[in-house]
């Protein structure tokens, strides 16, 4: 075990935290709603080509620059730049996104939290579909309730990163990150036990290539990103953690082929569900996992309701697992940079920053309550942070971080990183290296400009 303590201890724990980041609602709740808006299988071919050729090396990016740096994020820029202390500003990227995205991140978290909590003392025995309906909406809109869970979960993710590299974040992805995929490999043995699970496996897999439209391929680029955490600099700030003699090329590939198969057996675990009740339809939204699988758990176990109760409550504890891995990696982001500049004990920085997004995350809430009235530029506060974040930081972030490495910094450092200063072969460096000065750029312009609407391609 190294002995400092700001280290990722072991070569799989660095990994599994990485990975705990990049594995979350984004896996578990937006793939499977976004596989279903946009039809099926083509559009994971296209997610799957989008996070080999521009979520790896972005990703990779991250970790060479957060690691080169070494003792945070700001640092990070400035040294790999070579001094040019006009850098150190990217590294405040982190610290306001980390506020940002857990601000609402953790109400959906609180709400899977709350829905864990249903499961276990059997709230959903018995319930029409109607009445899920308006049980979600009741819950959501409500001003006191969803605050609540949020709090826990923000309270949760706070006591680990309060604990520290080693002691929080390494041990809680390492027991966390293995319990999740024992959950998931249960529920899709269940879920492809259903009746008609075989409709769920060919919307999955049997791509119509028909349906790919200009929105399609954004859609699926964009999800690529969020999936994977990059572009906030969220692994940027992890990375710091990770030891010298760690292959960054190959981390970046297993972190992202965990999270894609994560992506994919949700898949297995939703479809083939939402298929087994004649009359559902797999694009029903972000509503399909609070409003349609639950009702679907409780139609299709009708005369065996101890697997209903099972299967939900395993299902809705591997959302709250997910969420955790994730929201810790957010909150990190800021209570760093706070711990490390400011001086602050890490307990009090993860505080401070909890406070701040307990605070926000409870507007964020009431946006779909009391305040969706509320609006600044036309957008509820939840769904502004989500711009904010998912459409206008991670892009340029992903971008300028690409810009940074493939341009500014001199070639020898980048290439010392990549090769770990000559001691390891690094045969996908030529190809990483022309991905990020021209095709990974280039690609982010384009979704960029196409989600702010700067052209119309649909
Ligand atoms: N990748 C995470 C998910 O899939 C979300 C996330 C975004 C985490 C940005 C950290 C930073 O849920």
């Amino acid at each position: 075990m190294s002995s400092n303590k700001n280290v990722f201890a072991s070569k799989v724990g660095a990994i599994l935290a990485a990975a705990g980041s990049a594995v979350g609602l984004g896996n578990v709740w937006r793939f499977p709603t976004e596989t279903g808006a946009n039809g099926g299988a083509a559009f994971i071919l296209i997610y799957v080509l989008f996070m080999l050729v521009l979520g790896v090396p972005i990703m990779v990016t991250e970790f060479a620059i957060g690691r080169h740096g070494g003792k945070d994020v700001t640092h990070a820029f400035e040294k790999m730049s070579g001094g040019k202390r006009g850098w150190r500003w990217m590294g405040l990227v982190p610290v306001v996104s980390g506020f940002l995205v857990l601000s609402y991140y953790a109400v959906v978290a609180g709400w899977t939290l709350y829905y864990a909590y249903e499961a276990l003392i059997g709230g959903f025995a018995g319930k029409t579909s109607e009445a899920f309906t308006n049980d979600f909406q009741t819950f959501s809109s409500d001003s006191l309730q969803p605050v609540f869970w949020m709090a826990i979960i923000i309270a949760l993710t706070c006591g680990i990163v309060a604990l520290g590299v080693q002691k929080g974040i390494e041990r809680g992805a390492k027991i966390m990150m293995p319990l999740l995929f024992v959950f998931i490999l249960v529920l899709v043995a269940c879920s492809l036990s259903l009746p008609d699970a075989g409709k769920g496996l060919t919307f999955l897999f049997m791509p119509d290539f028909s349906k790919v439209t200009s929105s399609v391929i954004l859609s699926a680029m964009g999800q690529a990103f969020f999936s994977l955490s990059v572009g906030l600099g969220c692994l940027c700030t992890y990375a710091c953690y990770f030891r010298k003699d760690i292959d960054l090329m190959k981390d970046g590939l297993s972190v992202a082929s965990i999270d894609t198969l994560v992506a994919l057996l949700s898949g297995l675990i939703i479809f083939p569900a939402v298929y087994s009740i004649s009359g559902l339809s797999p694009d029903a939204g972000p509503s399909l996992v609070f409003i349609t699988l639950p009702n679907v758990f409780q139609q299709v176990f009708g005369n065996l309701p101890w697997l209903a109760y099972i299967f939900s409550l395993i299902f809705y504890l591997l959302l709250v697992m997910a969420a955790l891995t994730s929201s810790i990696s957010m909150l990190e982001m800021s209570a760093a940079y706070f711990h490390k500049n400011l001086r602050l004990s890490r307990p009090l920085a993860a505080i401070i920053v909890s406070v701040v997004c307990l605070i926000l995350g409870t507007f964020c809430s009431w946006s779909f309550g009391d305040w969706s009235e509320v609006k600044v530029f036309g957008l509820n506060f939840f769904d502004l942070f989500d711009f904010l974040v998912a459409k206008l930081i991670m892009p340029i972030g992903g971008m300028l971080m690409c810009i940074f490495l493939g341009w500014v910094v001199d070639e020898k450092v980048l290439c010392a990183e990549m090769t770990n200063h000559g001691t390891i072969k690094s045969p996908l460096y030529p190809t990483y290296r022309f991905i990020i000065r021209y095709v990974a750029p280039l690609c982010i312009f384009l979704i960029f400009a196409n989600e702010l609407g700067l052209f119309n391609w649909s």
